[in-house]
């Protein structure tokens, strides 16, 4: 019996894994654990985490997994998290994977993985627009999703490109993500957790689908009801 619910959302680097889990969050009462962001933020507070990611994150490269499997069980165990969590960005090997399972088994594990589905010219298009919200982290796209004026539509703050957003450090973020994260398509198929989704559309048809989804799955039986 699974009392909590765990979803992972996998998709190439843009496929808008953080977009969609961002509105997932509230509709599912469940906190969003991405990776990325928690790297983004100890990397602009300089800890020791941070200073420890930086030569990795600004290459495309994974972080090794002791550290980033070491944050991800830590963040699981925080009070918000009680009831499950929304991975984004983690995992990305099997490695990870694997370990994942482990910190999940007392509470039946992954339920469900969905994998955003997105053509790689569409994925460098939107990484390069993308713009961040300094401080609440919201993300934009200067075409696709551009905030009302020059601040970030949620709190004011600034807002910003990342750093591993230049085109040469996509491309090498894209081989990593077939190199070492495409396995685990494969990996949770064979599990029955897969779950395809066309990242194709507007970010609201794709969350439609996605919410679509998780109620065939029966998200909401662990009392919480997915509304569309
Ligand atoms: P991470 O932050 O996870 O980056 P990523 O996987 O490369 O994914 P992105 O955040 O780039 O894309 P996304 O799918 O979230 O797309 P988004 O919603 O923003 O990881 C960064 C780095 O941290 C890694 O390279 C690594 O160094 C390290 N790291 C992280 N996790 C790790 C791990 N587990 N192990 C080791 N190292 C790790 O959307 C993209 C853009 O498109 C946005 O501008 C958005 O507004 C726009 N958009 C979204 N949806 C749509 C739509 N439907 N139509 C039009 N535009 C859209
Ligand atoms: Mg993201």
């Amino acid at each position: 019996m699974s009392d909590r619910n765990y979803l992972v959302l996998l998709g190439a680097p843009g496929a808008g894994k953080g977009t969609q889990a961002q509105l997932l969050q509230e509709k599912l009462g469940l906190p969003q654990v991405s990776t990325g962001e928690i790297f983004r933020y100890n990397l602009k507070n300089q800890t020791e985490l941070g200073k420890l990611a930086q030569s990795y994150y600004d290459k495309g490269e994974l972080v090794p997994d002791e550290v980033t499997i070491r944050m991800v069980e830590a963040r699981l165990e925080q009070e918000d998290a009680a009831q499950g969590a929304i991975l984004d960005g983690f995992p990305r090997n099997l490695v990870q994977a694997q370990a994942l399972d482990e910190m999940t088994a007392g509470h039946g594990g992954v339920d469900v993985v969905p994998m955003i589905q997105l053509d790689d010219d569409v994925v460098t298009m939107r990484i390069t627009g993308r713009r961040l919200c300094r401080s609440c982290d919201r993300v934009y796209h200067i075409m696709f999703n551009p905030p009302r004026g020059e601040k970030c539509d949620s709190c004011g703050g600034e807002l910003y490109q990342r750093n591993d957003d230049k085109p040469e450090t996509v491309q090498n973020r894209l081989y990593v993500y077939y190199k070492q994260t495409s396995p685990l398509i494969g990996y949770y198929f064979a599990k029955g957790l897969l779950v395809e989704v066309d990242g194709a559309g507007s970010i609201q048809e794709i969350q439609e689908q996605l919410l679509g989804r998780l109620a065939a799955r029966n998200i909401e039986a662990a009392g919480r009801s997915v509304r569309v």
